[in-house]
């Protein structure tokens, strides 16, 4: 089959990260600090990745910021002609890293909020966290970089929606990502703790629409739906190598954030391989491309240029095999599997991010 280049990488700096959330989405087993590329390492993986097509990089974490050679690698990313944006928490953002990192040619900064209030959101981020986030917010608008905010939804925050939309306005936020839990990582512990319910999900739709309408053409609203409630499942990642790639701090080349998880998946390091290699050639990057992999029922749906069947991750990790149709899927055999969540009373606590 033909395959297009990527557009994105989203570079996973690093795993540390000062917050604890339990909607981490990052792998149970999170690599050392030892086991991070060094700054040569991830220069390379930057320069092979534009060399393939690349022209967003996403630098993420953990916390991007707790490496210091973030300048170094923002500077050469921008001076390949990349679009870089800056995933943080905000934590360790100064006036004089902003203006560093800003002088170096980063565009655009994603902020991460937990609530609409302190106490709430110091509750889920474990940690003194939602007044540095303003603090950050007020530096990024300060320094003219567009700021798009993201909320992670679930089951103790769908209260504040109302509030995290006004928090939103009041940082000046471009941008506001709602996105409902995805059950990755570290997340899939909680579930049962943090999936909204029917209820709240009925109660935010208004709010969503609402908001979308009277602040169209000053901030735009991405709502990204808790798949489990809906009848058909999310084209995730627009489908399996198909747009971008993901390289963990570790050097492994993943075709989505969350592809450690499928054990059945044989992954390559850029360590020991060059990116384009992987992209076009590896197994793990060829394994659900296109349509010749799908099982019935996807293999002959009328969707399936859709949603190109759905997650595999999730397939893998609700049903233990990548290559079955995304039980979320109302046409799944495995749809059972996502009632019987749903239909669970919530678990009262919430295990923190370690
Ligand atoms: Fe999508 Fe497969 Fe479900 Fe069809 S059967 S809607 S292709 S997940
Ligand atoms: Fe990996 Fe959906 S999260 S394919």
């Amino acid at each position: 089959m033909d395959v297009s280049p990527p557009v994105g990488l989203l570079a996973e700096l690093t795993h540390r990260c000062p917050l604890h959330c339990p909607y981490c989405s990052n792998p149970v087993e999170l690599a050392s600090r030892s086991a991070e590329m060094s700054t040569e390492g991830w220069l390379s993986v930057l320069s092979q990745a534009r060399e393939l097509g690349v022209l967003q990089v996403h630098m993420s974490g953990g916390e991007p910021l707790l490496r210091p050679d973030l300048p170094a690698l923002v500077e050469h990313a921008s001076g390949l002609g990349c679009y870089v944006n800056l995933v943080t928490s905000g934590l360790g953002l100064t006036s004089s890293r902003l203006d560093d990192l800003v002088s170096r040619g980063l565009a655009h900064i994603q902020l991460s909020a937990q609530g609409a209030t302190r106490e709430r959101a110091d509750l889920l981020a474990g940690a003194k966290a939602h007044d540095r986030k303003l603090a950050a917010a007020a530096l990024v608008k300060a320094s003219g970089l567009p700021l798009s905010l993201n909320v992670v939804l679930h089951r103790r925050n769908h209260d504040q929606l109302a509030g995290i939309i006004e928090l939103a306005e009041r940082m000046g936020a471009d941008r506001l990502e709602l996105a409902n839990t995805q059950y990755y990582g570290w997340a899939l512990r909680n579930r049962d703790a943090l999936m909204p319910t029917a209820a709240q999900l009925a109660a935010a739709e208004p709010v969503v629409r609402a908001a979308v309408a009277r602040l169209r053409g000053t901030m735009e609203i991405v709502y990204v739906v808790a798949d489990y409630h809906e009848p058909y499942p999310k084209p995730c990642m627009y489908g399996w190598g198909a747009r971008q790639l993901t390289v963990a701090p570790d050097g492994t080349v993943l075709p989505c954030p969350a592809a450690s998880a499928i054990s059945t998946l044989s992954l390559s390091s850029v360590r020991d391989t060059p990116l384009a290699d992987i992209w076009y050639r590896s197994s793990s990057f060829n394994a659900y491309r296109g349509e010749e992999w799908m099982t019935e029922p996807c293999r002959t749906c009328d969707r399936r240029g859709l949603d190109f069947g759905g997650c595999r991750c999730q397939a893998f990790l609700l049903t233990g095999d990548a290559a079955a149709t995304d039980p979320v899927c109302s046409r799944s055999p495995a749809r059972g599997v996502v009632d019987l969540v749903l239909s669970r009373p919530p678990a009262s606590d919430l295990v923190m991010r370690r």
